[in-house]
């Protein structure tokens, strides 16, 4: 290698090297701009420097995260930065889902299965448009996911037993419901949420009993309001899409389901994981139906605002290999009796 062929080599290296300093200085100067809209839209403040620092970061990883994936396009549905794009998987995990599944814990009896022998299934279904189905909720920063699926179950069967759709009040199970494993903003779980509404002898409306999302004391007064009651609840027969196919025919249903991973960003279409079936979030099924290009779907129900997924639902694939169901949506559902 000549002189001169040895200095352009160099001169090359160091070019190539400083523009990509440079790209990355400007990549990381527009995505903390992005930061500050990102933070300036969702209301987010952070104590001090080191914890934006620390967020920023966070933010930076699930951007890159979310377009990467976005742009390969091998799953049909897509992410967003949403709300939650300031927190890892696992701290999302953390603060939000809270199902305190019962799952192999409880010897299951079994109930019995009133929808057991129902043939007439229609194709599609959608409770929404039959009027059973209240607003999005958001249980905010709170585990009490467990308390929206419990109600959205109940303010179903309500709706279709009496014609009329009220809005009941998780805040009352968060603060009055401490049987079981139900600890309000620490977990719950949906079956002994139905319990409490059986044996409180009813539940009251959100609008009397609104939600704040933290922990407080039992208001009794309110307890004692019994707008809504249930007489029973039935579990739909673990591990068969079949059997919670037969229950949401006929009501809005109560199901556990994996919230990882993609869960945290879902934004549109139609979701097939990966996911797995740790169950750790409550929700409900509200429909069902089969998607443009022939793929059979879940309509569920989600409590983290309209913000999230498709106007705060999801769409989840149906009918797949497993018998647990896509995230586990088939393993742990339940639904109350009026
Ligand atoms: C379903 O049909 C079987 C056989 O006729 C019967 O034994 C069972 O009680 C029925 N179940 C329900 C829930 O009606």
């Amino acid at each position: 290698m000549s002189h001169i062929q040895y200095l352009l080599a160099l001169y090359l290296i160091i070019a190539s090297w400083s523009s990509q300093v440079m790209s990355r200085k400007l990549q990381d100067t527009f995505l903390s701009e992005r930061h500050e809209l990102w933070m300036a839209k969702h209301g987010k403040v952070y104590k001090d420097v080191a914890e934006k620092e620390k967020r920023f970061k966070v933010f930076k990883e699930n951007v890159e995260y979310i377009e990467s994936f976005n742009a390969a396009s091998i799953k049909p549905y897509k992410l967003s930065i949403n709300q939650f794009a300031d927190q890892t998987n696992d701290e999302f995990k953390a603060y939000r889902n809270g199902l305190k599944s019962l799952h192999g814990l409880r010897t299951i009896t079994g109930t019995s299965f009133k929808y057991e022998n129902v043939t007439d299934i229609p194709v599609a279904i959608d409770w929404r448009k039959r009027g059973a189905v209240t607003p999005i909720k958001d249980q905010g920063q709170c585990g009490s996911c467990w308390a929206f699926s419990t109600v959205a179950a109940t303010e179903g069967i309500h709706q279709l037993t009496s014609g009329n759709l009220v809005s009941l009040a998780e805040q009352e199970l968060v603060d009055c419901d401490r049987k079981g494993v139900d600890h309000g903003c620490e977990g719950g779980y949906m079956e002994d949420g139905f319990e409490f509404i059986i044996k409180n002898g009813g539940i009251t409306t959100e609008a009397n009993y609104p939600y704040t999302g933290f922990d407080g004391t039992c208001n009794t007064n309110k307890e004692r309001s019994h707008i809504v009651t249930i007489k029973g609840y039935e579990k739909v027969p673990a591990n068969s899409e079949d059997a919670l196919l037969k229950s949401v025919a006929n009501q809005p249903v109560s199901v556990s389901v994996d919230a990882g991973g993609n869960f945290q960003f879902y934004s549109s279409g139609i979701f097939e994981g990966e996911c797995g079936t740790e169950l750790d979030h409550g929700v409900t099924a509200v429909g069902y139906g089969i998607g443009d290009d022939g793929t059979k779907y879940w309509l569920v129900k989600n409590s983290w605002g309209t913000s999230w997924g498709e106007e705060g639902y999801i769409r989840m694939e149906r009918d797949i290999n497993a018998k647990e169901g896509m995230c586990g949506i088939a393993m742990d559902a339940s639904y109350p009796t009026a």
